[in-house]
């Protein structure tokens, strides 16, 4: 699959549910309302549009929420997807999580195939995560770490960087994965989704800054790691560890972008950024073949814009996407 601008799609990231046993305060109103379960995908469909993804060249698929090991019975469509691996259609599975189910599905995971995990986490203080995640209790997410490590999982943790939140603890967060050899990625606010009480404008901190910060402590020296999408990495000298800047403001990755994402309802997003989108499950509904499942997807990618425009509109404090990450799964 080629975009119009000549980038080849081979990651194709798929929310397989808009729902979460968190609510983090970036991305999501403690009252969310979530799609109704008709308009869901079943685990089914979900195998059998990732198949036809893979048939067309997909290689790399991480499957990612709301909180993707919350959806009951994941692990069906995990082990389904983990074929493709032993097979060779497929070259690497990853799942982005929040952790809370990490206790109970690390081994699991890893019988499927999942080598590497995502996991978020913006903080090591108990009473800063419990109000950063509303629901979330830190201590059930450091032991889904450690059953995830003993599983054999590798792990890279993702931190929002949050202004007046977690920004006295970066030193603190790099010392702590260094020690563990877990990997990093700082994120940047993006302006998605109404977010309720919570103005985004005043948790926006650049992740400049967050770089700056480090620097006074850590030595960080620039490394050629390009996976196509926002993250610029840097090496930790003094841990060896990796260290990820995902700065979706900024332009600077849609050039190499590879990817398109797949919701739970089986719309396809050609950009994180932008609203267009094709309708998938309408096809995949209409016939058992997957022909026209098929079609429908190259000619999406064939709209696969340029580029993204957000910005966080400081007047009105709109988002310039109004999906929620949730939908999109990041
Ligand atoms: N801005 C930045 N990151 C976000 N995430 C969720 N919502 C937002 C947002 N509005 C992050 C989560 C997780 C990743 C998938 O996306 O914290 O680490
Ligand atoms: Fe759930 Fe992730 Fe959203 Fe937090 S950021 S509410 S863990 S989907």
């Amino acid at each position: 699959m080629r975009d119009p601008f000549g980038r080849d799609v081979t990651y194709l990231r798929v929310s397989v549910t808009d729902r979460c046993d968190f609510r983090c305060v970036y991305c999501m109103s403690e009252d969310m309302t979530f799609l109704p379960k008709k308009d869901v995908l079943s685990l089914e469909e979900l195998d059998r549009l990732c198949g036809a993804f893979i048939r067309l060249g997909v290689r790399k698929l991480r499957l990612t929420g709301g909180e993707p090991l919350v959806r009951r019975n994941i692990m069906w469509l995990i082990n389904r997807l983990g074929e493709h691996l032993k097979s060779g259609a497929l070259d690497e599975l990853t799942v982005t999580t929040n952790g809370s189910q990490l206790e109970k599905l690390s081994e699991q995971l890893y019988a499927a195939g999942v080598r590497r995990i995502n996991v978020s986490m913006d903080t090591l203080d108990p009473e800063k995560f419990a109000a950063i995640t509303r629901w979330g209790k830190l201590d059930k997410v450091l032991a889904g770490l450690a059953a995830a490590e003993r599983a054999g999982l590798k792990i890279k943790i993702n931190a929002v960087a949050l202004k007046g939140v977690n920004d006295g603890e970066f030193h603190d967060l790099v010392a702590w994965v260094g020690e563990r050899g877990y990997d990093l990625t700082f994120i940047e606010v993006m302006p998605m989704g109404d977010m309720g009480e919570y103005q985004r404008v005043d948790q926006y901190l650049p992740l400049s800054m967050v770089r700056a910060q480090l620097q006074e402590r850590w030595t960080l020296d620039e490394i050629e790691l390009n996976t196509g999408g926002p993250a610029r990495y840097v090496r930790i000298r003094e841990t060896g560890g990796r260290l990820g800047f995902i700065t979706p403001m900024t332009h600077n990755f849609c050039e190499s972008c590879n990817r398109v994402r797949l919701t739970c309802t089986g719309t396809l997003y050609m950009c994180l950024g932008q609203e267009d989108a094709a309708d998938l499950r309408a096809p995949l509904r209409a016939s058992e073949s997957d022909a026209a499942v098929e079609r429908a997807i190259l000619e999406a990618i064939e709209r696969k814009p340029k580029g993204h425009d957000f910005i966080i509109d400081r007047r009105s404090h709109k988002p310039a996407v109004s999906r929620h990450m949730s939908v999109t799964g990041g």
